[in-house]
């Protein structure tokens, strides 16, 4: 899908745009939006709202196969209550619209909606929440289908109606919007592939792809080098499997060469048997998506190479399965982690944490000015925020609180939403070992917790935050797919951190 952005002024009008269809808008109380009485000189908008065909109503549309000005149909599309048109209420208006384009025999459309009028938000948001929902109804996931899903003939270009005065700000919104649809393409994509696909080598393929790509620095180290960099967190999880792991390390230097990077961790286990502790049967194929926090890293930093951004980012990923076998880590195996402490792994299902711990003493060596770790951690993130918000967990001081509001401020402006949960020294003591520094486990209770925790033992030396994805990366049931979450999120805080 081909996206441009067109200027709209009294002497360049809107009805005089030569396109297979135009989509306006039409408020809850039958009045049409400015750009529908543009168009409504010989009255087919108001004509077709007389009808009572269409009402109004946030996301509801009606197709006029009549031709207004220059453009061979309309799409009418409720806006809702003309006073105040909610963020919420515009995302199911761009959703509507993207349903109808992707099925038109229409291979152009003009979408000239109030996109300056929503509440609490620029016209900068309108555009990408527009972008956004338009490339999320053309993707899909049949790449390993002999039958292809029904190709529609939909709507191939997109010209994105702006104000005159809102111009060259909308051009380059609209190239990160695009930029980021791409990250959270191969996002989903990557979660989406089978695990004898996805594996950790296929992923240190696709980092080395996007660095020849984009011209990216990316190093892979490979067994060896983890063991003579004393990694045995990490190799304890890789004990079970015949896939080799792989370290990958992937930099973006758009900033400049003296200024501290920010470094995303993201946990790669490309396959969760849980090993020795091993998981119940039913539905253990959807921890393929147990990679879903590399899979972001590896979109964000398709989307940020694409824009070009101004700043130095560094992508961490460690990668492996967790598998059972003569050679996996047994429960009550104590190993040494990177960092020097020794864990008890009381569960080996608890692996995500193992992998991570020794990334995050990794990331030491780059004097880092934040790290943020991405993760499908717990289960019992899950059952705390559901599939709303992704975890976010970072220590309570002033520069952890600054650093937490920034997430929480780029998920609210990327509708990608992160809730701040507590780490605080009454959690820790659940991690307490009888034999070791301390345990992988902290038992039931507040299990999200424990776990970042944990991962807080290891990031004492940078500021530092963690999500955890679980419950936002993919969705079960029906619609049964990974998400691309939280590329929105991170790509919007590294753009704000950019300016
Ligand atoms: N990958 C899982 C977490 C997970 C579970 C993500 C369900 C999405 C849905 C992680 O490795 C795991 O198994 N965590 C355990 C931790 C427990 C053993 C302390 C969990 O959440 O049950
Ligand atoms: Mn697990
Ligand atoms: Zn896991």
């Amino acid at each position: 899908m081909d996206f441009s952005i067109k200027a709209f002024n009294t002497k360049n009008a809107i009805a005089e745009h030569k396109t297979g269809c135009v989509v306006v808008g039409v408020y809850e109380n039958s009045k049409l939006s400015a750009q529908a009485k543009l168009l409504d000189s010989k009255g087919v908008v108001s004509t077709a709202l007389k009808t009572g065909d269409i009402t109004g109503k946030p996301g509801s549309t009606l197709l006029l196969h009549a031709a207004a000005g220059q453009a061979k149909r309309v799409l009418l599309v409720g806006l809702g209550p003309e006073a105040g048109m909610s963020d919420r209420n515009f995302i199911s208006v761009a959703q509507a619209v993207a349903r109808v384009l992707s099925s038109l025999g229409a291979a152009d459309a003009l979408v000239a909606l109030p996109i300056d009028l929503i509440q609490g938000r620029d016209a900068q948001w309108g555009i990408r929440s527009l972008v956004l929902a338009l490339r999320e109804s053309v993707y899909r996931s049949d790449g390993l289908k002999s039958k292809k899903d029904d190709a529609t003939n939909g709507v191939k270009r997109v010209v994105i109606g702006v104000d005159g005065s809102l111009q060259s700000q909308a051009r380059t919104t609209l190239l990160q919007s695009v930029a980021m649809a791409n990250g959270l393409d191969l996002s989903k994509t990557l979660g989406n592939l089978p695990p004898n696909i996805c594996t950790p080598t296929y992923l240190a393929n696709t980092a080395k792809q996007l660095a020849k790509e984009y011209k990216l620095n990316v190093e892979v180290l490979d067994r060896k080098q983890l063991e003579a960099l004393k990694m045995g967190s990490f190799l304890s999880v890789t004990q079970g499997s015949e896939q080799p792991p792989k370290f990958i390390v992937l930099k973006h230097m758009g900033g400049k060469a003296k200024d501290a990077p920010v470094v995303l961790v993201g946990k790669g286990i490309t396959f969760d048997t849980g090993g020795i502790s091993l998981k119940p049967g039913s539905g253990m194929d959807e921890m393929k998506y147990d990679m879903c926090g590399a899979g972001s890293v590896l979109g964000t930093f398709r989307a940020i190479a694409e824009m070009q951004l101004k700043l130095n980012v560094i992508g961490v990923i460690p990668t492996c399965e967790n598998m059972p076998s003569g050679r996996a880590t047994r429960p009550g195996d104590i190993v040494t982690s990177m960092s020097g402490q020794t864990i008890e792994i009381l569960n080996t299902d608890a692996e995500g944490r193992l992998i991570l711990c020794d990334a995050l003493t990794y990331v030491e060596r780059f004097k880092p000015a934040a790290v943020v770790d991405i993760a499908t951690l717990t289960g019992a993130c899950v059952t705390a925020l559901g599939h709303h918000n992704t975890g976010l967990f970072t220590r309570h001081d002033q520069a952890h609180d600054a650093l937490a509001n920034e997430l929480i401020t780029a998920g609210k402006a990327s509708n990608d939403t992160a809730w701040r949960m507590p780490i605080e020294d009454a959690y820790q003591e659940q991690l307490k070992s009888n034999f070791a520094d301390i345990a992988n486990i902290g038992g039931p209770p507040g299990g999200s917790i424990t776990a970042a925790c944990f991962l807080e033992r290891f990031t004492r030396k940078y500021t530092w935050a963690h999500l955890d994805i679980a419950g936002t990366a993919w969705k079960s049931g029906a619609a049964k797919g990974a998400t691309g979450r939280p590329v929105p999120l991170l790509t919007t805080f590294l753009i704000e951190r950019a300016k």
